[in-house]
């Protein structure tokens, strides 16, 4: 009897230690395995508007149809960064290997010239007029006309333009329930959208404001919707649309015409391209340097051997300062709408150029931004943006950044359009060769030009195996930030062999040569290698904060299983079937 409870006992305790042993051990050190669909995936910022990409490929659409889906619901669930009015970079690889990119960027507006910014004394103008707030701070927006020419071109064929546009103006009529995060967004952004009448009312519930719970409706954005619905991106550019912008813009001594909404064009572009130990790394081209601060990068560090330096070590972090040093001073150099300036692409992301700048990286020292290159720093670009990726049942992969540049934009919503307008045109350099608000300068390749787009960082970013075939895509939110989320979540998979999902929740830095510091997270850098790091001359600032909040895709090389993985810093929902 004693022997029989004595071995139940020993049971019992050998249980409980290999469930305990279960609980505790992660398969992954993520703790957090991607989410795994079989056939497609879909990874945005809001549920509702992953659910609706993978509903469009259930339907026989592929993932251009899902993406164009998704892109129309994030303006109506996700209106702090998704758009309509305003603009950005889709990434594109059908199954075929065609590799293409649509840069429907805001255009500036035919008013908007080179000192539009600044004013009769030659100081930059801030508040109402500025570049950051209002009605004068929009770009002429680009995303109805980008999802339309994504639908045409490489859409499917088998879903309509309307089953694309129907379920984000259903959202935004019947309404969907606020989160926590949201209605205590919109309240934190009273501030500025309080100034706006539409705004007000809107997102503000007249400034009685919303709670969590509450149905959130958008009538008037349900009508730009139908319009968009029922005569493609001509819904927006001309007819009532175009009218209430251009009315609410002249009342309130903006700059953009039914002109400039009509002359509208979105831009085809071949993608920049470049390998990584023998991986190929398809990215954006200008007016985004995402692609190419991010292949110059990755051009010096393939000359370390960075696997063994070690994820995080101090060997590590000081090359990757001192590349993204010099890449980032390349950048405001040479970089802006290449339609407009005369942007070397192709050389800054050659091997050879990145050979000669990692010549100059002492292994034991840090640099001095102030004597790495001669452009000028870049200016206070806006951490709101937001992107989402899509791979279907064939292959087909579609990685999309889109932004209105501040969250909520320029706060002002168009009268009676529900669109909420961008603040774009703060990406370009207000004033050329001086400082700006924040004691800046940036290059004259990024002034104000009628009809040219703003430099970007948007990164958006496909990266093959060996053979060619995808391996994951993904891309990011947070101004420059971008660049370095994609870039060290790329070197997380190449080098450091994590999954999508690690790769993408590891603790990153960024350095952008000005201001001269090395950004880190809040228990992303132990005491003792920072200590190491200033030992060598980096210096810190002052307080951690996150770094930027990315989303992808890959595909498991076996099975071909979907592995979809929204950034643990920001919210949304990676969805497959
Ligand atoms: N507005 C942020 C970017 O385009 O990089």
């Amino acid at each position: 009897m004693f022997m029989k409870n004595q071995r139940l006992r020993l049971y019992r305790v050998f249980s409980i230690l290999v469930i305990a042993a279960f609980a505790i051990q992660p398969l992954s050190a993520a703790w957090r395995d991607p989410v795994r669909g079989k056939n497609a995936m879909v990874a945005s910022q809001h549920e509702l508007a992953s659910r609706i990409g993978v509903e469009v490929m259930k339907k026989g659409g592929n993932a251009v149809d899902a993406a164009i889906a998704v892109g129309l619901a994030l303006a109506v669930v996700y209106p702090e960064a998704g758009n309509l009015g305003g603009g950005g970079f889709m990434l594109i690889r059908l199954n075929d290997g065609t590799t293409t990119s649509i840069d429907y960027r805001e255009m500036a507006p035919a008013k908007a010239t080179r000192d539009v910014f600044v004013d009769e004394k030659g100081n930059l103008i801030r508040g109402e007029g500025s570049s950051t707030i209002g009605y004068r701070a929009s770009g002429v927006p680009g995303t109805p006309a980008g999802m339309e020419y994504a639908f045409k071109k490489y859409g499917s064929g088998k879903v309509k333009w309307s089953e694309l546009v129907e379920p984000a103006r259903r959202l935004a009529s019947d309404g969907y329930v606020l989160s926590y995060r949201l209605a205590n967004l919109f309240k934190a952004y009273q501030g500025n959208l309080s100034r706006y009448e539409d705004s007000k009312r809107i997102f503000l519930n007249d400034g009685k404001f919303y709670e969590e719970g509450d149905l959130f409706k958008q009538p008037d954005l349900a009508g730009t919707l139908a319009r968009i619905e029922k005569d493609g991106a001509k819904g927006f550019y001309e007819g009532k649309t175009a009218e209430l912008i251009a009315d609410d813009m002249k009342r309130n001594n903006g700059l953009i015409t039914l002109e400039d909404l009509k002359n509208y064009k979105v831009k085809e572009r071949v993608p920049i391209r470049g390998t990584y130990r023998g991986h190929e790394i398809i990215s954006m081209p200008p007016p985004s340097s995402g692609g190419i601060v991010l292949i110059q990068v990755l051009n010096i560090l393939e000359n370390y051997d960075v696997t063994k330096m070690g994820w995080a070590s101090a060997e590590k972090y000081h090359v990757l300062t001192e590349a993204l040093r010099r890449a980032f001073a390349d950048r405001a150099e040479f970089m802006g709408d290449p339609d407009f300036a005369n942007v070397p692409a192709e050389r800054l992301a050659s091997k050879e150029y990145a050979n000669g700048r990692m010549k100059t990286i002492d292994s034991k020292k840090a640099s001095a931004s102030s004597e790495i290159g001669h452009g000028a720093p870049i200016g206070n670009e806006s951490m709101d943006t937001t992107h989402y990726t899509v791979v279907d049942k064939d292959g087909n992969v579609v990685t999309n950044t889109y932004t209105i540049n501040d969250l909520y934009g320029s706060a002002v919503t168009a009268k009676g359009t529900g669109v909420l307008l961008n603040d774009e045109m703060d990406d370009f350099a207000a004033r050329p060769g001086k400082a700006n608000m924040f004691g800046l300068i940036q290059g004259e390749n990024n002034s104000v030009q009628p009809g040219k787009r703003p430099l970007s960082s948007m990164t958006p970013t496909i990266v093959l195996r060996k053979d060619g075939s995808v391996w994951f895509a993904l891309g990011a939110r947070g101004g420059p930030r971008i660049i370095t989320a994609v870039l060290q979540s790329t070197i997380n998979m190449i080098d450091h062999k994590m999954n999508i999902q690690e790769a993408i929740d590891a603790p990153r830095i960024h350095h952008q040569w000005f201001p001269d510091h090395i950004y880190f997270e809040p228990f992303g850098l132990t005491p003792d290698t920072r200590n190491i790091l200033e030992k060598m001359g980096h210096k810190f600032n002052d307080s951690p904060g996150n770094l930027a909040s990315a989303t992808g895709i890959a595909i498991e090389e076996k099975t071909g299983v979907r592995l979809g993985a929204i950034d643990s810093r920001s919210d949304g929902e990676a969805v497959g079937y």
